[in-house]
């Protein structure tokens, strides 16, 4: 099952920066000199390049013939790959100036380079044929760093804006505006790397930028400040500050350093640097340095003055060792040069010295060192770090260094070491962040929500996504008052945030991040048991330890361990970088095992899964089992979620049309469009789409003469509601739909047809015919109460039921009425169909006001109210409302009457136009709620409409109620014509033998005498 998925997979997408680096004009200069020494030239020119490269840790891709193209962050990660670039570019740059100028010197050679740097995704591998393969980057991003060097001046190193704004704050960088550049859609933004800048770590740039205001941390500085206390009483100590990156490690201890400083108390920093691990001793020098007060312009003179001054007056005796000092920070002295020793046993000796500085015995005041980011420490800084922690026990000396969860410290802390797991800021803190951060404006309500979502109270996070979203343009005006211009739907991963993040993915161990893709792919959580098959790693045991390695460096966390182990992201952003650096095959068949999982794993719940299922074969390129599950959703979603169970419907039909031609496809193909067709009396369509969904399957059905569907056919275009339906022609449309679904002789399709026809009857006030056919629909049910459902409606059965009971409360029947609804509702709540159950709620309500009980009704109608919004189709909705309105009339509340009605009409008009066989009940409710609240002008214009509609269309079960309203409607205006109305009213209500109807015209004809009197 596991076929096709490796764990070593050929190429992998990876964020990088490419350089590409060559001689400028090679041919001419060639020309100019003898092949041999040419070659000679450029083997050096080669070596200088390759050099820097490598120094930062850079892969040198190939050899272009006068050049080289270098990646950086390949294969191995670092999330400084843009920064490691623009370093070895401007060493490059210095050191062939010094070649250049040589080779001018010895060959009368005008000899120069030009670089150019692009970041980007890559796609990063072993790629070409078997064993030719070799490791490569290609891909867009590779051919832009190539644009940029052509577009190079000479002696100078181009970037590209995804490289500038990775560089930015740390290089100097110059714009030099927009290029067309061959191969780009758009214009380019070049800039030119003009030197160093001034800061060295994302919180210097963070600082550059303006620090956000810092919230939280209580907890964690009263710890500080506690140990520092101690430490001023001699208790010196090491407090290890443990987080992922961004949460938050160096602004606590920047601003725990501040607070110290102005308590009068020394503060040394020191920071190990992604790419100085090959750089030894780079946090202890800079950790000395501060320590002395040695500045960057100091000349070496005074240098040694500093160092030798403050280490003498801490002790007298280190004036043995100043020699070893001033030779380990590189300002030998002429005079004392130092002991020829081993390195071995220089590093000895300045081990020494170090403890030494921390335990002088003259030393007085109490003194902090923070040493940040330990887990890009070298191997030299680690030990010395070891044996410094060990010393500062007994001293006034606190150490505060932090790292990340990955990190395995080497060294052993004094037993006093305190450890802080830096946690990300809870909801609270995440919107003063965000408050400061974009400010309070109202447009900006709920982005706290969905950004604290999205970054999971990762600080930087939310810094990144708001820079990001204020570029994008969703975000308008200034930092901390901003309005939000556009709507958030996606936040996107910003380009800062994912090099963090896809470096720190790629450096798991392969089975750590097959496993995180493998999960990735399944979504926010995974199971245990899904692990196996998705990530190709069978064994339980196999899994266990880069699981630990995932849940200890923070990517993953348990969840739930019973009853069985659910692994969840901790961030959504490390789900989708981890997800976005895998190829498309990958993971399409990480997908596809993914489903299958699910299908072999949880038979019982393959109903509530099937949408996922489908999903997942979707995205594992399985279109026919993601059409198969797809319409196994859509059936499940049904009538009780009639807007999933439309979208699915037309992902079926979308799916379907990518397939070849068969038996199943062309079911699907037309039981799709059926089906979306079905749903567009309750939702609404747009008429084009309608004629050509109808248009579509009419042709698949003629031509594969297949009953069933032009029997469905003949429901959705001429039997089915939500038309203005002439009775006539309605009732013989739904007789010859009958007749079609007789002719399949499907029994689910007539059961199903039936009932769904018989409602012309109703809307004819044929009540005698209306319990014939439902009669018939009960019987052909016999036992099974699940017969024909989810066809049409959900369970016909029930609707026979319910239906019944509307006819009997129509006659006026009214016990036999409730008992009928009372059967419905609970048939209708077996079978899961809260359609039918909101009808009969709104058929119940109405009835509580005809036994007299409005308060009742209201009550009901308005919780069925509520209970329907849930179920999105707008059929039922307006239903619930116009019930509810009918029943506030009847309470004697006509201007809630009238908003409820009003509600009413806007939600079915919203969707549907047209016309429909209730408009003119509805008006008819809504006109005497008009006359209610005074507007009898706008009421009987109303009423008249609405019973003129009633009897052109021979609606008879809302003609009568149009015809009340129009008479209560004339009466209030004092026009005449009431009591011709009640009359007309009376006549059809006795000929249909609506008795209820006719109870309320007679009271009308009472009120309308009060009213002449
Ligand atoms: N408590 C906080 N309040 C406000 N901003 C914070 C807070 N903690 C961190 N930040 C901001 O979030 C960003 C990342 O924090 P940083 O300390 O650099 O993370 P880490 O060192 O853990 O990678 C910085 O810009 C920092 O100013
Ligand atoms: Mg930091």
């Amino acid at each position: 099952m596991s076929s096709g998925i490796r764990i070593d997979a050929d190429g992998e997408r990876k964020q990088v920066t490419v350089l590409f680096a060559d001689v400028k004009g090679s041919m001419d200069l060639a020309e100019q000199q003898d092949p041999e020494e040419w070659r000679r030239i450029m083997q050096g020119f080669f070596s200088i390049l390759a050099d820097e490269v490598h120094r930062f840790e850079g892969t040198v891709d190939k050899f272009t013939g006068d050049g080289i193209m270098a990646v950086f962050g390949a294969p191995v990660a670092h999330e400084d790959h843009a920064r490691r670039a623009c370093f070895a570019a401007l060493r490059m740059l210095d050191d062939i100036a010094e070649y250049a100028a040589e080779l001018r010197r010895k060959h009368g050679l005008n000899f120069s380079a030009r670089i150019g740097i692009n970041s980007g995704e890559v796609i990063a591998g072993a790629i070409g044929a078997g064993s030719d393969s070799d490791y490569t980057a290609i891909g867009h991003t590779v051919g832009l760093a190539q644009r940029m060097e052509a577009l190079a001046e000479p002696g100078r190193a181009y970037l590209t804006e995804a490289a500038a704004q990775l560089a930015h704050g740390y290089f100097e960088l110059e714009d030099l505006g927009e290029f067309e550049i061959k191969g780009a859609s758009r214009p380019v933004r070049v800039f030119e790397l003009a030197g160093v800048g001034t800061a060295r770590s994302r919180l210097d740039l963070s600082r550059e930028r303006g620090f956000s205001r810092f919230v939280g941390r209580d907890a964690e500085m009263d710890v500080l400040a506690e140990s520092l206390q101690r430490a001023k009483a001699g208790d010196g100590g090491v407090i290890g500050i443990v987080a992922e990156p961004g949460v938050g490690k160096s602004r606590l201890c920047h601003e725990f350093a501040e607070r110290a400083r102005s308590g009068g108390i020394e503060v040394f920093e020191a920071q190990a640097q992604a790419h100085g691990r090959e750089i030894p001793f780079m946090p202890v020098l800079q950790m000395l340095r501060s320590y002395f007060g040695i500045a960057d312009t100091d000349p070496e003179r005074i240098v040694r003055e500093k160092i030798a001054g403050r280490a003498l007056l801490l002790d007298p005796d280190f004036v043995e060792d100043l020699p070893v000092l001033f030779d380990f920070l590189g300002v030998p002295d002429p005079d004392r040069p130092a002991p020829q020793l081993s390195a071995e046993a220089r590093q000895r000796a300045l081990r020494g010295i170090v403890c030494r500085l921390v335990q002088a015995p003259n030393r007085r005041e109490p003194i902090v060192t923070v040493i940040e980011d330990l887990h890009w420490i070298d191997e030299g800084s680690a030990a010395m770090l070891g044996d410094l922690f060990a010393a500062v026990e007994d001293t006034q000396t606190l150490v505060v260094v932090n790292f990340r969860p990955e990190y395995t410290r080497g060294w052993n802390g004094p037993p006093s070491y305190r450890e802080i797991s830096l946690e990300p800021l809870g909801p609270t803190d995440t919107r003063e962040l965000l408050k400061d951060l974009a400010g309070e404006d109202p447009s900006l309500d709920g982005l706290a929500e969905l950004i604290h979502e999205r970054t999971a109270g990762n600080p930087f996070f939310v810094e990144e996504i708001v820079r990001a979203l204020a570029e994008a343009g969703n975000l308008e005006g200034d930092r901390g008052a901003y309005r939000l211009a556009r709507p958030v739907e996606d936040t996107g991963v910003p380009a800062s945030v994912q090099t963090v993040l896809a470096a720190r993915v790629d450096r798991l161990r392969p089975e750590a991040k097959r496993l995180l893709q493998a999960a990735s792919v399944a979504g926010k959580e995974v199971g245990e048991s899904t692990l196996g098959p998705i990530s190709g790693l069978a064994d339980e045991a196999s899994r266990e330890a880069p699981l630990q390695e995932l849940i200890v460096g923070g990517f993953l966390y348990e969840a739930e361990v019973y009853p069985s182990r659910i692994f969840a992201f901790r961030h959504p952003l490390t789900r989708e970088v981890a997800y976005g650096t895998q190829l498309a095959e990958q993971r399409a068949n990480t997908h596809a095992a993914m489903a299958r999982a699910m299908v072999e794993q949880s038979p019982e719940r393959h109903d509530e899964l099937a949408a996922l299922i489908a999903h997942h074969m979707e995205e594992g390129d399985e279109a026919r089992e993601a059409a198969r599950w797809s319409a196994r959703a859509a059936y499940w979603a049904g009538s009780s979620r009639p807007v999933d169970a439309t979208r699915l419907w037309r992902r079926v039909m979308e799916l379907v049309e990518g397939l070849e031609e068969d038996e199943e496809t062309t079911a699907l193909a037309v039981m799709s469009r059926l089906l979306q067709l079905d749903f567009a009396w309750r939702l609404g369509m747009d008429p084009d789409e309608e004629a050509r969904l109808i248009g579509e399957a009419e042709e698949i059905a003629t031509r594969t003469n297949d009953l069933r569907s032009l029997a469905m056919l003949k429901m959705a275009t001429s039997a089915r509601p939500g038309k203005p339906h002439v009775a006539s022609t309605w009732l013989d449309a739904v007789a010859e739909t009958n007749r079609l679904a007789d002719e399949s002789g499907d029994l689910h399709l007539r059961i199903a047809i039936r009932a769904a026809g018989c409602y012309a009857y109703l809307c004819a006030a044929d009540f005698d015919g209306f319990e014939r056919a439902l009669d018939e629909v009960i019987e052909l049910c016999g036992d099974d109460r699940s017969a024909g459902a989810g066809i049409v409606i959900g369970s016909p059965y029930a609707w026979a039921i319910m239906a019944k009971g509307l006819a009997r409360r129509e006659r006026g029947e009214l016990d036999e009425a409730e008992e009928l609804f009372e059967q419905a509702l609970r048939i209708a709540t077996e079978e899961g169909d809260p359609e039918i159950e909101s009808w009969t709620r709104s058929n119940q309500s109405l009835m509580l006001t005809m036994r007299g009980e409005p308060e009742a009704g209201v009550a009901l109608a308005r919780r069925n109210c509520e209970l329907t919004e849930r179920l999105g189709d707008v059929f039922s909705r307006s239903l619930a409302l116009s019930n509810l309105g009918a029943c506030q009339l009847a309470a004697e509340e006509p201007e809630a009457a009238l908003e409820s009605l009003e509600e009413a009409e806007r939600v079915y008009r919203g969707a549907i136009d047209g016309g429909d066989e209730m408009e003119a009940w509805r008006a008819g409710v809504r006109a005497e709620a008009l006359t209610g609240v005074g507007r009898v002008e706008e009421a009987s214009e109303l009423a008249g409409w609405a019973s003129g509609v009633a009897r052109e269309r021979g609606m008879l079960w809302s003609l009568p109620l149009t015809l009340r309203a129009l008479a209560l409607a004339l009466d209030a205006t004092g026009r005449a014509g009431a009591n011709e109305a009640l009359d007309e009213a009376a006549a059809v209500a006795e000929r249909t033998g609506a008795m209820v109807s006719l109870e309320g015209i007679e009271e009308a004809r009472g009120s309308i005498g009060a009213g002449a009197r």
